[in-house]
């Protein structure tokens, strides 16, 4: 489902919600209830496998909803046909992209450097992923994201859900300082949420979507911080393996499909391991397998540099060259070296 929706602001025909200033004009967009063949309980079904929109459907394969909902494979074409139909998922010009990609927002790091390596900084409309291992500067970033993202605009607001209880009010007050923001506004405008388990990690993203239109937030940035961190704690064992990807799979949509509808910026961090087979290069990885890959666009591979900075690596994005920069924590955030 994720390979499907790997988007970014590059991709083709987004549909944009309602309340989006989208430069195509799009039809009404259905509930999944409207769609041929779905009643309250196969909606109810489709709900629970995490098919809860039409994009959703749109983009997923008849086996996965027949699995979901127990429906016939020809009931499960149609209903996909006539979700695509809905979206108007056909092809559309290179330039209505390249027009798209003028709503692209990019945030930016305090570091030069890194926003270059980023094309300009994090980009809104699209995941990125920050991992390396402990102390290497992971939460450092989401937290300059978090106090960035209001810099030219005082209705902005972060969402910070906070897995490892490693979210600081005062490191905020200090990067807030040095790049010249009332401390205590920049802390009104960030809505943090501790996250007791995967599940729970879950809610409060689907959450996010509640604070967009109920309580009309400007949401620029939401951070996930860490992504794996429960998911690791809680699977352990190669027989829980599947499950995890899936719900990993399920939790990963919902941040891209904030990340495209709402046109914010997503970051997310992620620990690593150990490769034991591997003898040459880098003997590290990042946790979540193809799915946390593939739905990311941008991957920052971060490590410990020499006299304490720290090393940013691009390893995949789909318009970007691969390439390192060094940066310093500081204070006032990052800054270049
Ligand atoms: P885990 O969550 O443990 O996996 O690590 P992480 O990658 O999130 O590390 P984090 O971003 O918390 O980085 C911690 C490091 O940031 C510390 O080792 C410090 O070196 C550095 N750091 C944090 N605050 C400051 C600060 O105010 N000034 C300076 N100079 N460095 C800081
Ligand atoms: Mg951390």
């Amino acid at each position: 489902m994720i390979d499907a929706a790997k988007r970014g602001a590059n991709a083709p025909a987004i549909p944009k919600d309602d309340t989006m200033d989208s430069p195509v004009q799009r039809r009404k967009r259905m509930s999944v209830q409207e769609l041929p063949g779905v009643g309250a309980a196969t909606a109810e079904k489709l709900e629970e496998a995490g098919f809860s929109d039409v994009m959703a459907i749109a983009v997923a394969s008849p086996g996965e909803l027949v699995e979901a909902a127990g429906v016939t494979e020809s009931a499960a074409r149609k209903m996909i046909n006539a979700a695509r139909n809905n979206l108007d998922m056909g092809f559309e010009s290179g330039e209505a992209v390249l027009e798209r990609r003028k709503t692209v927002r990019k945030l930016h790091s305090g570091s030069k450097a890194l926003d270059n390596l980023l094309g300009g900084g994090f980009e809104s409309g699209a995941i990125t992923e920050v991992f390396g291992e402990f102390g290497s500067g992971k939460t450092q970033i989401a937290h300059v994201l978090a106090v960035s993202c209001q810099k030219d605009n005082p209705s902005a607001c972060a969402i910070y859900i906070d897995t490892e209880n490693t979210f600081r009010p005062e490191r905020i007050q200090q990067i807030a300082k040095g790049a010249g923001l009332d401390p205590i506004k920049v802390l009104k405008n960030i809505k943090v949420a501790r996250a007791y388990n995967s599940d729970h990690q879950m809610l409060l993203a689907e959450k996010v979507e509640d604070l967009i239109k109920v309580e009309d937030l400007n949401v620029r940035v939401v951070i996930v911080d860490s992504l794996t961190a429960h998911f690791r704690a809680e699977f352990i064992g190669r027989g829980t393996l599947a499950e995890r990807q899936q719900k990993l799979n399920k939790h990963m949509h919902i941040l891209l499909k904030l990340a495209d509808i709402h046109n914010v910026t997503v970051l997310v961090t992620n620990q690593v391991m150990a490769k034991p087979d591997i003898f040459f290069g880098d003997p590290t990885q990042a946790i979540g397998g193809h799915v946390v890959a593939h739905a990311s666009t941008f991957r920052i591979y971060l490590r410990k540099g020499k006299k304490g900075s720290r090393v940013a690596k691009l390893i995949d994005s789909p318009n970007l060259a691969e390439g390192e920069c060094g940066f310093f924590i500081v204070e006032e955030g990052i800054k270049d070296l």
